[in-house]
Formats: structure tokens, C-alpha cells, sequence
């Protein structure tokens, strides 16, 4: 089964197999580089990493135009229903088996708050696993040992912040990719805003030198990556 990786900016993915597209992450509205609009899409399923408004975005309005059902934590579930969509509330550690393959919560070392400020539960990655592939989406995070134990499921695709302020720079995001060794790294969270400027080139070749056996794959907004 093949599975199609296409960024659509900051951290917002859209990955389509054969059964079901999922969106993550949905920052369209207001992110400069977004490709497309929240009404160009049609997504099956909607994952929420944290409540921060570039992460949180158009969840609510694509999942209630779409029917989508929203795949987060519990207090962000909780709010999307409460908001008239269809959710499923998982939390860290926990996973469950969906129509388009498993879905895992992982630990996320960040804040997370709805954009009127109200608690959002704790922020969360996600390992995803469609087919025999699996995709880890580390969301906003400072860099964590425990990524070690993440890397142990075998990752195909590391999707890692490397923006810095905020969450990990290209340094950690390296040390990140040591601990998790996944066959290919693809980073993200860079490059929407001045603030998280980041050359990508450069850190390809830093990534390159501490672990030539990992492919880095840049990506413009828009653009795809299939496995
Ligand atoms: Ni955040
Ligand atoms: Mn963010």
C-alpha cells in the first residue's frame, strides 16, 4: 500500500492511502505559506497534536464542512464535539486501530491551549502506522530521550520540527534523528514566519554527515513525498 506524503506548510501534512486521506495539523487560514485553502480539502480523518492556533487551525470548520472525524486528545476531542464535530479522543501512550491504519499518541514536550487560552490537555505526537509503514510526527516538541524508545518501533518517516524558538532547532533535531534512526527524515515547523527562519540545506548537510544512512527529503509547501 502506498502512502502519499504531501506539506502543506508549517505542520500541517496531508497523507492519502489508498482508504482515506488524513490532514494534520490543519493551519491554513492565515499561514503565509499555506498552498491551498481550508475549502479545497476533503479529508477523512483530522489529527490534532495541540491546541495552539497553528496547530489547531481549521480543524473545526473543515471537520463540520467535511464530516470528518477529529483524532486528538481528549480535552481537544471534547472541544471539536462540543463544537458540533465528529471526534474520537485518544491520549498519550494510547492507540487504536482506524480505517486507515493504527493511530498512537507519543509524548510532546510543549504547551498546549485552546486560542481563547482555555487548557487543551497535554500537547502529543503521533505514530502512525498505514500498511507496514510507519510515520512518526513528533508535533511541537523540545528534543526527548525517550525518542529512543519511539525509534524502536522501526520509523520510516521522521516528520521533526527544526524551527528552533519554540520547539527544537536543526541541532536537537539531528540529536532527535539519532535516537529514532528513521530510514528517512523529513523536517517541518521552519520557515512559515521570520521567527522560525531556518536555512534547510544547511541542515540536510549537517544530517547527512551525523547519519548518512538517513534520507532527508526537502520539501516546498505543496509538494509530496511517497513511499
Ligand atoms: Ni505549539
Ligand atoms: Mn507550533
Amino acid at each position: 500500500m502506498s502512502v502519499k506524503l504531501t506539506w502543506l506548510g508549517h505542520a500541517c501534512w496531508k497523507i492519502d492511502n489508498t482508504k482515506s486521506t488524513l490532514l494534520i495539523d490543519p493551519f491554513l487560514s492565515g499561514n503565509p505559506v499555506a498552498p491551498i485553502t481550508a475549502e479545497q480539502i476533503k479529508p477523512d480523518f483530522i489529527l490534532v497534536s495541540h491546541g495552539h492556533g497553528d496547530h489547531l487551525g481549521d480543524t473545526v470548520n473543515i471537520a463540520k464542512r467535511t464530516g470528518a472525524t477529529v483524532l486528538s486528545n481528549f480535552e481537544i476531542a471534547s472541544y471539536c464535539e462540543g463544537q458540533g464535530c465528529k471526534a474520537h479522543p485518544l491520549h498519550i501512550g494510547g492507540s487504536r486501530a482506524f480505517p486507515f491504519g493504527r493511530l498512537k499518541l507519543t509524548i510532546a514536550h510543549h504547551g498546549s491551549s485552546f486560542p481563547d487560552g482555555r487548557y487543551a490537555g497535554n500537547p502529543a505526537g503521533f505514530l502512525i502506522t498505514i500498511g507496514k509503514t510507519k510515520i512518526y510526527d513528533a508535533g511541537d516538541t523540545g528534543l526527548f530521550y525517550d525518542m529512543k524508545l519511539i525509534g524502536e518501533e522501526g520509523i520510516d518517516i521522521a516528520l521533526l520540527p527544526i524551527g528552533d524558538n519554540f520547539t527544537m532547532g536543526p541541532e536537537d533535531a539531528v540529536r532527535a534523528a539519532k535516537l529514532l534512526k528513521p530510514k528517512v527524515m523529513i523536517p517541518m515547523h521552519y520557515n512559515t514566519f521570520e521567527l522560525i527562519a531556518q536555512d534547510s540545506k544547511s541542515f540536510a548537510s549537517q544530517m547527512k554527515k551525523a547519519l548518512p544512512r538517513t534520507k532527508v527529503v526537502l520539501l516546498k509547501p505543496g509538494e509530496s513525498f511517497s513511499i
